[in-house]
């Protein structure tokens, strides 16, 4: 069957989907649990990859200030990565969030070389709000942090 890909903003008939593409790397630490309920109510920050009709990666877009926002739960199924998905949903994000004007994008990520691939160059965590770190609380790796934080300017 002939493969269609489409990346896009996603619809409430997605939390589901989201969810799943999620959960094995939540099960393993690399992303922060988010629960259906907490997917719903931000399901308008959400980027979605699917093939034929079924979500296979996601990403959501959240919004710090009038020049801030972080690229967050971005994820590929195991079985399609590499196929250049996960670069798709990050473009699809750029597009959006340049479209409304925002300044600067980052990421908190052990995935240097993917996101430096998308013009990201790497920072020190510190120079980032507080209300940054709020959710970390919700990470298991607390106190032994192994991210790096990622910035890309948008001009
Ligand atoms: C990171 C992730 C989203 C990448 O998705 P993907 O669909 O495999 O990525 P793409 O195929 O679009 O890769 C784009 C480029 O980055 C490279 N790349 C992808 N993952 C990489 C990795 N882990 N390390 C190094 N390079 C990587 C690809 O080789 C490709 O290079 P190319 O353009 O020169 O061919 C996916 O590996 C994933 O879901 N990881 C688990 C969750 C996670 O770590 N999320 C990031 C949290 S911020």
């Amino acid at each position: 069957m002939e493969e269609i890909v489409k990346v896009r903003e996603a619809f409430i008939d997605d939390v589901d989907g989201i969810y799943n593409v999620i959960k094995p790397y939540v099960e393993n630490g690399e992303l922060l649990p988010r629960t259906q309920d907490d997917i719903a109510d931000h399901i308008r920050n959400f980027v979605v990859a699917e093939i034929n009709g079924e979500v296979v990666g996601c990403m959501a877009i959240k919004f710090y200030s009038k020049e801030l926002v972080e690229f967050r739960t971005l994820a590929v199924k195991k079985d399609v990565q590499k196929r250049g998905i996960g670069k798709m949903i990050v473009n699809k994000g750029i597009d959006i969030v340049r479209k409304m004007g925002v300044k600067r994008i980052f990421v908190l990520t052990r995935s240097e070389e993917f996101f430096v691939k998308l013009g990201f160059e790497v920072v020190k965590k510190e120079i980032f709000p507080e209300k940054v770190w709020s959710d970390c609380i919700l990470c298991p790796k607390l106190n032994r942090c192994d991210e790096i934080a990622m910035i890309k300017k948008l001009v």
